[in-house]
């Protein structure tokens, strides 16, 4: 077996001072057209440092969870990778959407890595610091954002207490996200995932998420994941989650067909009221 190769020292953070921060490795792991340009894949810089969210995320909870555990997922992806190079120069995301062209053998481990590596790469452009001269989070959405979760959700507070609650009720390891279906006037949904499930396979274009595996809080809040919660919102990047918003439309038609949706937890959420 070939042997991997060592992959440089991209773990220390960097301050970027830029309004949208995607560092050029994210934006490899989450190309759409499906090209990684640069095999192996990479760790992304974290588009803050380390002790940036606290008090929310604490230095070592932050440094943990991007340098060991996201790190991983990008280590496992080359070493299943490694002798199939006909996909070593397709991103993250294109492998994640597209399993089945995946050989059964290596199928698995890509639908863990990958998902992992492309929801960590996700998870830290959906966060910024509060307390800083480049801050671009902790403030409410605005503009068609805005409009569209008081529309959805009746306000900003009910969609947080619902995205919380979702969050809080997640069993074992996953994610919950706010996303767009995919018609022309699509809706805004939350939805949870296991393991490192991503919406986009069903068709759904992430807006927000957040991570729920214990390795992401336990650190720092212990078994207490709606204190987590309720301190991550003082770091989500609204900023961010408007700029996927205003590219939504385009970019979930351009995700898989989904012809049966699951059953969302908005609706269900809906039909209750
Ligand atoms: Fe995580």
């Amino acid at each position: 077996m070939t042997k991997l190769l060592a992959q440089p020292n991209r773990t220390q953070p960097r301050v970027n001072r830029g309004a949208t921060p995607v560092s050029a490795h994210a934006a490899t792991a989450l190309s759409a057209d499906g090209v990684n340009n640069t095999w192996l894949h990479m760790l992304p810089l974290l588009p803050y440092g380390y002790a940036a969210l606290e008090p929310a995320i604490d230095r070592q909870s932050l440094k943990l969870h991007h340098s060991v555990h996201h790190k991983a997922y990008v280590k496992q992806l080359n070493q299943a990778l490694l002798e199939y190079p006909a996909l070593q120069r397709k991103s993250a995301q294109w492998l994640l959407l597209n399993l089945e062209l995946i050989p059964t053998e290596i199928r698995q481990k890509i639908k863990n890595s990958a998902g992992g590596h492309v929801n960590h790469s996700l998870f830290w452009q959906a966060m910024s610091p509060q307390l800083s001269d480049h801050a671009t989070g902790g403030v409410d959405p605005t503009g068609q954002l805005a409009d569209a979760i008081a529309r959805e959700f009746s306000s900003l507070d009910f969609f947080k207490t619902l995205f919380t609650n979702t969050a809080v009720s997640v069993f074992g390891s996953g994610w919950v996200w706010l996303v767009r279906t995919q018609e022309d006037d699509g809706r805004l949904e939350l939805i949870t995932t296991e393991g490192h499930d991503n919406p986009m396979a069903q068709g759904y274009y992430p807006l927000l998420l957040c991570d729920v595996w214990e390795h992401a809080y336990y650190l720092q809040y212990k078994n207490s994941r709606r204190e987590y919660l309720e301190q991550w919102w003082h770091v989500v990047n609204w900023r961010e989650v408007e700029r996927r918003y205003a590219e939504a439309k385009h970019r979930a038609a351009a995700l898989p067909q989904v012809s049966k949706a699951p059953k969302l937890l908005t609706q269900l959420w809906r039909h209750a009221a």
